[in-house]
């Protein structure tokens, strides 16, 4: 569904280039001190320092050595994120299409969801159109969390970002399936998608009323993954039969967030 100009920019935004992109920023970090040790040689300095010299010398080294592990451990944290391709913006089937031939799906074949179709759907739940976001949001407060469950573990999304940052690395499908009292639907898919709130955010503005208007809000999200589904060619199923408490644990949501829907998505079988 993207143009071909979109298609060609990708490699900044795959994942494989995340990775590439931080792992030169961590040797960037290491080779700083190394840079700075040469340079004192080149002064004609090195020979000729007392022992305290040589004392500052090698607390630097340690620092730097410090510094170059911190880059190390800063590489690894950063590749966990993972930046998605701009979604598309325009075309597709019509509207009135989508409508005419959405259903709820099932059974799915096994295959995973590539970036782009991910990030379409992502986009649909919770991504940023014109400055706003694709749902309507009491107060433009925006409660919602989307979390997406695959074979890598948890990822939430970040609309301002577009792009998915992992939270636990670990496969939680089985586990997320058992929260939904074992439906096929749920083990049977690739991807799930785990609509939540932080009910708090609206309670603040809304007070009571922010229940009721964070369920709106998941339901007018997850309609827009339902129906982008069906214009990808995709199937999918809204989950609202599920213990709270056994998902929240088997997602890793904290305390303040609410699960509202589980979405199982795949390419129809
Ligand atoms: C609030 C809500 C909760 C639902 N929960 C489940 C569920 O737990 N399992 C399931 O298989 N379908 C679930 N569904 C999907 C409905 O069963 C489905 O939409 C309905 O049978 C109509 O079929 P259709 O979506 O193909 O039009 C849910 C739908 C809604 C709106």
């Amino acid at each position: 569904m993207l143009s071909a100009s979109q298609k060609q920019r990708p490699l900044r935004c795959s994942y494989a280039g995340a990775i590439v992109t931080h792992q030169t920023q961590s040797y960037r970090r290491s080779a700083q001190p190394m840079r700075t040790r040469r340079a004192a040689r080149l002064d004609g300095a090195s020979d000729a320092r007392p022992w305290g010299m040589h004392a500052f010398t090698a607390a630097m080294l340690i620092l730097g050595t410090l510094v170059g592990g911190c880059g190390l451990e800063v590489s690894a944290r950063t590749i966990d994120r993972r930046v998605l391709p701009p979604p598309e913006r325009d075309g597709g089937p019509s509207l009135t299409h989508v409508l005419a031939t959405r259903h709820s799906v099932r059974t799915f074949r096994s295959e995973a969801l590539d970036d782009e179709a991910l990030g379409q759907l992502l986009w649909a739940a919770q991504g940023i159109n014109d400055g706003h976001r694709t749902a309507p949001s009491a107060g433009a407060l925006y409660p919602l969390k989307i979390y997406v469950a695959d074979s890598q573990g948890v990822w939430r999304y970040v609309p301002d970002d577009h792009a998915l940052v992992r939270e636990r690395t670990d496969d939680r499908r089985a586990a997320i399936t058992r929260a939904c009292f074992g439906q096929d639907a749920v083990s049977g898919a690739p991807v799930l998608l785990v609509v939540t709130a932080e009910i708090a955010i609206t309670a603040r503005k809304y007070g009571p009323r922010a229940e009721r208007y964070a369920a709106l809000e998941a339901g007018h999200a997850t309609q827009n993954v339902l129906l982008t589904a069906t214009a990808l060619g995709l199937g999918a199923v809204p989950i609202g039969a599920f213990d709270d408490a056994t998902l929240s644990k088997a997602v890793g949501l904290a305390a303040h967030v609410t699960p509202f829907y589980v979405v199982p998505v795949g390419t129809p079988r």
